[in-house]
């Protein structure tokens, strides 16, 4: 955000929110950022089942999670509103659910008003704020005003840390991931969908190389390598497994999805 408080949504460039938002069939989407989604559909034309699939798991693991009896939600890069949002299942099946946002992409801020309706009972909030950073995200006041680290809280980092190259951060995407866990208490979960090279390396490295030439470099993950963000904590049934794969509905299972299509691990666990 600039010093003035305006928002520069930098619609010059191709932002990953936005190419999201374009896979979903969303609207908040520009010239850039048609162009970059499109060259990335031709490079993984699975791209837009990926991005369907993934937000498939989000629903139906965040309805899981509050029928567990989960009522503190923590979602980090959230995305632009899709309906139906994170805090809505939660907040359908707890409606005093309370739920934290939040995402480091302007174009998001801006549209945050939508993730701040509530069921009269439940409270969200929303943070502005960047994941490689995860003090200075977990000092913000919208967080510590809104859920209480004392209670178990359900973290979720959905189709996020393959945009945290190993490179960027010092100890990469795991050393965020620890960060985190550290400053959660017991019975707290952790969700995460990453994409993955595992099923179609060729597809992916394309994919991946359309990203870095839009400007957004990305690091696709093996198992091993998304199975260890979880390390210490007691990963729930059936582990880290394709998103289509973690407890589909029989909806889910009619769809026929193959591995290749969802290019991304799901998986949740609970700190002990
Ligand atoms: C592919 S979208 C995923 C949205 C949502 N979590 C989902 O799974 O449907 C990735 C989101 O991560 C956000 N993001 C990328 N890098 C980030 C960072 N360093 N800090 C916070 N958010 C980030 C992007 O702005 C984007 O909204």
């Amino acid at each position: 955000m600039a010093d003035n408080g305006t928002v520069d949504l930098r619609l010059d460039q191709a932002h990953s929110a936005r190419m999201y938002d374009y896979y979903l069939g969303g609207t908040t989407n520009f010239p850039a950022d048609r162009e970059a989604a499109g060259k990335a559909l031709a490079a993984f034309p699975s791209i837009l089942a990926t991005a369907r699939i993934n937000r498939r798991f989000l629903q139906r693991s965040t309805r899981f999670l509050a029928e567990q009896g989960m009522t503190q939600f923590f979602d980090v890069g959230t995305g632009i509103p899709t309906s139906p949002n994170l805090h809505e299942v939660a907040q359908e099946v707890t409606p005093s659910a309370r739920v934290v946002y939040t995402d480091n992409d302007p174009i998001v801020l801006a549209h945050a008003r939508a993730l701040l309706h509530s069921h009269a009972e439940g409270r969200t909030a929303y943070a502005h704020a960047d994941v490689t950073d995860p003090a200075d995200l977990l000092a913000t006041a919208e967080i510590s005003e809104t859920l209480d680290f004392t209670r178990p809280i359900a973290l979720s980092l959905n189709a996020l840390l393959h945009f945290i190259t190993d490179d960027r951060v010092d100890g990469g995407a795991h050393s965020i991931v620890e960060h985190f866990k550290a400053a959660l208490p017991s019975g707290s979960t952790l969700t995460i969908t990453h994409v993955t090279p595992d099923f179609d390396p060729e597809g992916i490295a394309r994919l991946t190389g359309a990203y870095r030439a839009a400007g957004t470099p990305g690091q696709a993950r093996q198992h091993a390598d998304i199975v260890r963000l979880f390390d210490g904590w007691d990963l729930l049934d059936p582990g880290v497994v394709p998103t289509h794969r973690w407890r589909p509905t029989p909806e889910d299972q009619a769809e026929n999805v193959t591995d290749a299509e969802a290019a991304c691990y799901a998986g949740i666990a609970r700190k002990p």
